[in-house]
């Protein structure tokens, strides 16, 4: 069986991320075989890589690269085709094989280090904005909009027509979320202060706790807060009176991968590869690096020292 080198979690490694030559699956009918160029990383593997993955397990979402072998059913991309592709797991390796309803080609202006920003973070923003109907003229809140969902959520609820709003907890990351378009940006640990712009239809909500309880005060009648992340923390207390009186509101968990199976990945992948390709959606990549390096660049996007996202180069 081939041998491709593969990111895994070995506790006794620096950063506690090695890269070991691994087998090869072979691919499955509906699977073509992608020869990975470029990774991104996103929090949430990262964070379960370094803290609670046990040895052996393999990370990796996020992967753009070229069709090796087609898939043997006959669907999706020719061999040779420029993919981007998305995996439940083991996306951070030189080879991978991918199901065909996870990928989508690559017009030639688009980068594999563009497209690989592009599977969890692009997926999550495109398909939890389109969570409350359609985004003409409606008022949105972005919560963590420095980060990798954040930014790409504050574009593309822009290029949708809303009235944008983003909320970030650093001032030196605020004109981040201006250059995405946000109409005004607030700065602070919770987003209180987003309020003196009005009530919101749709709130993106990533940080949680106390952020999550000043969200769910400021949704308009039929208002939905779609929390898709607990960066900060996982406990809220929140004002269920007013959140009640406020008439129709909701909160709604997201979670990707509950989305998916309804919502293939394919779909949303080649929509964004194609605003990514007509200039209306920029991946904001802040640090690129060679693939040996997944482990210093993995603690470093998790100790919060990237703003937007991290992108290594096989
Ligand atoms: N539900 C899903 O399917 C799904 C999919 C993708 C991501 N997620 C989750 O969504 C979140 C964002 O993901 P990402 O990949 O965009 O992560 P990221 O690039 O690391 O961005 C994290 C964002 O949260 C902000 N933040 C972190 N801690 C904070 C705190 N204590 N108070 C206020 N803001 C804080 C960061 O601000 P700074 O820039 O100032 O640090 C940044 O804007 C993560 O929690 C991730 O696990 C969930």
């Amino acid at each position: 069986m081939e041998q491709a080198r593969a990111v895994i979690v070995d506790s006794q490694a620096a950063g506690r991320l090695a890269i070991r030559p691994m087998p090869v699956r072979a691919p499955l009918p509906f699977q073509a075989l992608v020869r990975v160029k470029a990774i991104s990383l996103n929090l949430g593997e990262v964070r379960r890589a370094l803290t609670a993955a046990e040895a052996g397990w393999r990370p990796g979402w996020d992967l753009a690269g070229v069709v090796e072998q087609a898939a043997a059913d006959g669907s999706g991309p020719p061999a040779g085709a420029r993919v981007v592709g998305f995996l439940a797991g083991g996306a951070w390796a030189e080879a991978a094989a991918v199901p065909v309803n996870a990928l989508a080609q690559l017009p030639d202006n688009v980068s594999f280090a563009q497209a690989a920003t592009l599977p969890v973070a692009g997926l999550t923003a495109l398909y939890a904005l389109e969570q409350n109907g359609a985004l003409l003229g409606r008022r949105v809140l972005v919560t963590g909009a420095s980060g990798g969902v954040g930014h790409l959520a504050v574009e593309l609820a822009r290029q949708a027509g809303a009235f944008v709003v983003a909320a970030v907890r650093r001032p030196e990351r605020e004109k981040h979320a201006q250059l995405a378009g946000a109409h005004h940006v607030v700065v602070g640990e919770e987003p209180s202060s987003a309020s003196r712009f009005g009530r919101y239809d749709l709130i993106i909500e990533s940080v949680g706790g106390g952020s999550l309880a000043a969200a769910l005060k400021m949704l308009a009648p039929g208002g939905m807060c779609v929390l898709l992340g607990v960066s900060s923390a996982s406990e809220a207390s929140f004002d269920a009176a007013s959140f009640m009186r406020t008439g129709g509101a909701s909160l709604y968990g997201f979670i990707l991968f509950h989305e998916l199976p309804h919502r293939p990945a394919a779909d949303g992948l080649a929509r964004l590869v194609a605003m990514v390709a007509a200039g209306r959606l920029h991946p904001q990549i802040e640090l690129e690096a060679p693939f040996e390096q997944i482990a210093e660049v993995a603690n470093k996007l998790y100790s919060r020292g990237i703003a937007g996202k991290a992108v290594l180069h096989l």
